[in-house]
């Protein structure tokens, strides 16, 4: 059963991804357009922290081979590779939380 786990104390910037690891899981959190994502922090592709890459629009950007995932359902520019796994997020008190 999943529940809701905080995560971090206050937002991340606008534009940027912050890990976090929780469960023995690697994630990333991000703001971006003013709205909260949580993702898995390793590219579906070959295995790369996605937080080393770029935001671009609503997906991030792996560095490694430029491939790409929405932020809200994880999609995957290829269709040869598997979606990015993503994690319901909310806004509490000021506190970050996301389901697990
Ligand atoms: S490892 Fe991420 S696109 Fe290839």
């Amino acid at each position: 059963m999943s529940s809701w786990i905080k995560v971090l104390d206050q937002a991340p910037k606008e534009g940027t991804m912050v890990e976090v690891n929780i469960k023995d899981k690697d994630l990333f959190v991000t703001m971006n357009n003013g709205a909260l994502y949580c993702g898995e922090n390793r590219c579906p592709h070959e295995d790369i922290k996605l937080t080393l890459g770029c935001l671009k629009g609503n997906r991030v950007k792996c560095s490694l081979h430029g491939y790409s995932f929405d932020l809200a359902t994880g999609d995957s520019s290829e269709e040869d590779v598997d979606d990015m796994k993503t994690y319901n997020t909310k806004q509490e008190n000021n506190k970050i939380y996301i389901q697990i």
